[in-house]
């Protein structure tokens, strides 16, 4: 019957995640407990990033982050209300937020086993004209039955218990990988929850978009340099690439999910480890890319096998299509 608008057995997402839940044998419901905070969370923040223009949310809060990006009033926003929804689900013990320099200890008697590791909002620099940004988040678990401390954050992305982005699109999207299939639900504003709409996704071995800055052509290192070269002029005889590029990641990472093709932040001399930071915005993605069949690397090492050192650590980012991720491999293997 498809998904006609008089579906009475419309799987939500937290019927869905029940339904999972269920079926792990030693499962508690605490993942179950956290993925709806997030969710609610997720809703809070799309109702605000829809209203913004109307309730004076634009512009800047006048403080800078960490990792010195200039914090807009819906970054803070959007961060304390994750910040709280976690807390309060009583199964979190430890988050790290682009937003926080250090980690966040959840009080002791709200703690749970689990680590989150998120990007409140992201893509700000797209917020005053409207153009898509998104949140993304990673869910690890704490390796130890100690104090939690900040040092529990310094995990590689294999660790990933799930992790999942919301996109404040023309629809409100919600991608969630776990150990076993990503799969999309997409915001019924009518009914206020999120709806399965594609289940198992997978990407398509290769593409035919490109996406990057191409801004920053003039630092890049010779291996991206020939291969974006190779896009736009392929020397057999194919028709060259689309360039796309958004700016936020999680609309350029949907788009490369969906349609296809490879999505790149490579370091480049003025940034030697690129700008994408990896426990909360490369590393989800990575794992999301990864269980749909995609690709995630650095270019010398698998995102996934990168072991943080610090929380706000970078690292250069280039993922997508298996196909295209290794043809750029062997263009870095060649000049090395
Ligand atoms: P954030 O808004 O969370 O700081 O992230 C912005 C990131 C990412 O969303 C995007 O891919 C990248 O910044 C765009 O950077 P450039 O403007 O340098 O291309
Ligand atoms: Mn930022
Ligand atoms: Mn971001
Ligand atoms: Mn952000």
């Amino acid at each position: 019957s498809g998904r006609d608008n008089l579906d009475t057995n419309m799987v939500t997402l937290t019927r869905y995640i029940t339904e999972r839940g269920r079926q792990v044998k030693e499962a508690t419901g605490e993942l179950t407990q956290l993925l709806n905070a997030i969710c609610t969370a997720i809703k809070a923040i799309a109702t605000k990033v829809r209203r913004a223009g109307i309730i004076n949310l634009y512009g800047i809060a006048g403080t800078t982050n960490t990792t010195g990006d200039e914090q807009k009033k819906l970054d803070v926003l959007s961060n304390e209300l994750f910040i709280n929804m976690v807390k309060h689900s009583f199964t979190t013990c430890l988050m790290v937020s682009e937003e926080n320099e250090r980690s966040i200890e959840v009080d002791l008697d709200k703690q749970g086993k689990y680590i989150v590791t998120f990007d409140p909002l992201d893509g700000s620099s797209n917020i005053d004209c409207l153009v898509s940004i998104g949140t993304i988040f990673g869910i690890y678990k704490k390796q130890h039955d100690g104090a939690p401390s900040e040092n529990d954050a310094l995990q590689n992305g294999r660790n990933m218990v799930a992790a999942g982005y919301a996109l404040y699109g023309s629809a409100t999207v919600i991608v969630l990988a776990t150990s076993s299939s990503v799969d999309m639900f997409m915001l019924d504003p009518n009914v206020g929850e999120f709806i399965l709409t594609e289940r198992n996704m997978r990407i398509k071995k290769k593409g035919k978009i490109f996406s990057i800055n191409e801004g920053y052509a003039k630092f890049w290192d010779p291996a991206m340099k020939e291969y974006i070269e190779r896009k736009k002029f392929p020397q057999d005889g194919s028709s060259p690439y689309n360039a796309r590029y958004i700016g936020s990641m999680v609309a350029d990472v949907h788009r490369t999910l969906v349609y296809g093709g490879i999505f790149a932040y490579p370091a480049h001399s003025k940034s030697p480890n690129g700008k994408i930071r990896l426990l909360y915005e490369a590393a989800p993605m990575a794992f999301i890319l990864n269980q749909a069949g995609g690709k995630a690397t650095t270019g010398t090492s698998d995102i996934l096998d990168v072991v943080p050192s610090k929380i706000h650590q970078r690292v250069p980012v280039v993922l997508g299509s298996p196909d295209d991720v290794d043809e750029y491999l062997n263009i870095v293997r060649k000049h090395q």
